[in-house]
């Protein structure tokens, strides 16, 4: 039977009060598919929108490396505190708990090893497994000025327009070779090259000069790759100037997994990305929380 159609009834649907959509507030993201923004704002946890990304697929071509001997007792302790992982599908697969919940960041391009000229990669893992994983975006380097320049932009294009099929984003890291200076000049040609070729974040090494201009030229979120190891303090520090510099969070790896106490270490950068803490304020935390 049809419900009645009193006054009374009409108020529930509150026809004087205007629907409004909320804006996706993500840097340059708004304009993309419900699904794409979904994944994005799995990452970039609202309402920061920033993340803290734990990188650990340097065994890609790195092979057991400091801190990554066991993943099952060095990384997945950490899983709860990063807000994505970066990892590799073998690592996914075989070792981190799917009921963890952390978002994958799936590392999508490979081929030479440590051994061999690093920028000779090829897409190294295809979108339908990337939804197969449940990944919420897949990861490419891109050797600006590399050897293999040309092919590493066109691994990001290709899975460009996959990802675009599926509505898994592209998070483009910008490998910098061994004959490259990382400054500021730099790292906005780099960045600014897979953003425009549809890279949907970007992630970069820190510069001291000129940081700022790296961000503001790049039209989508930025991250922060951590690079070497660096004393607590120093890599404190540097997160924090990132993020005041305009980056939406950082992607770390050894900063964190090689650290004294990576528990410590995670919750001290994460103290900075989401909560705003000062670099010393984050490092007084670390040392209380240090085991
Ligand atoms: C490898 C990568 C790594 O994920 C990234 O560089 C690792 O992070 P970190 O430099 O902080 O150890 O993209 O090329």
């Amino acid at each position: 039977m049809a419900e009645s159609d009193t006054a009374v009834d009409a108020e529930r649907f509150s026809p004087g009060v205007p629907s409004r959509s909320q804006p996706f507030e993500l840097k340059g993201s708004g304009a993309l598919d419900w699904g794409m923004q979904s994944r994005l704002a799995r990452i970039f946890r609202p309402p920061t929108y920033r993340t803290v990304m734990l990188a650990i697929d340097h065994g890609y071509f790195q092979g057991p490396t400091s801190g990554l001997e066991r993943v099952d007792l060095s990384i997945v302790p950490l899983l709860k505190y990063a807000d994505a992982l970066m990892a590799t599908r073998g690592i996914v697969r075989s070792t981190i708990p799917a009921a963890s919940c952390t978002p994958v960041v799936l590392r999508a391009s490979g081929g030479p090893s440590i051994l061999r000229e690093l920028s000779d990669e090829q897409i190294a893992v295809s979108m339908e497994d990337a939804a197969r994983i449940n990944a919420s975006a897949v990861a490419v380097q891109v050797f600006i000025g590399g050897e293999f320049e040309s092919r590493s932009v066109h691994n990001m294009t290709r899975l460009v327009d996959e990802s675009q099929r599926h509505g898994i984003p592209v998070l483009a890291v910008t490998a910098v070779g061994r004959d490259l200076t990382r400054d500021a000049r730099y790292l906005r040609l780099a960045t600014r090259i897979c953003a425009e070729l549809g890279a949907h974040v970007v992630k970069t090494y820190y510069c001291a000069e000129g940081f700022d201009t790296v961000t503001a030229a790049c039209p989508v979120p930025l991250v922060m790759a951590g690079g070497r190891k660096l004393p607590e303090l120093e890599a404190l520090t540097m997160v924090h100037r990132a993020i005041e510099e305009g980056a939406a969070g950082v992607d770390m790896g050894r900063n964190i997994f090689q650290s004294d106490d990576p528990v410590a270490m995670i919750q001290a950068v994460s103290a900075i990305v989401h909560d705003a803490l000062k670099p010393q304020e984050a490092f007084d935390q670390y040392l209380r929380e240090r085991q």
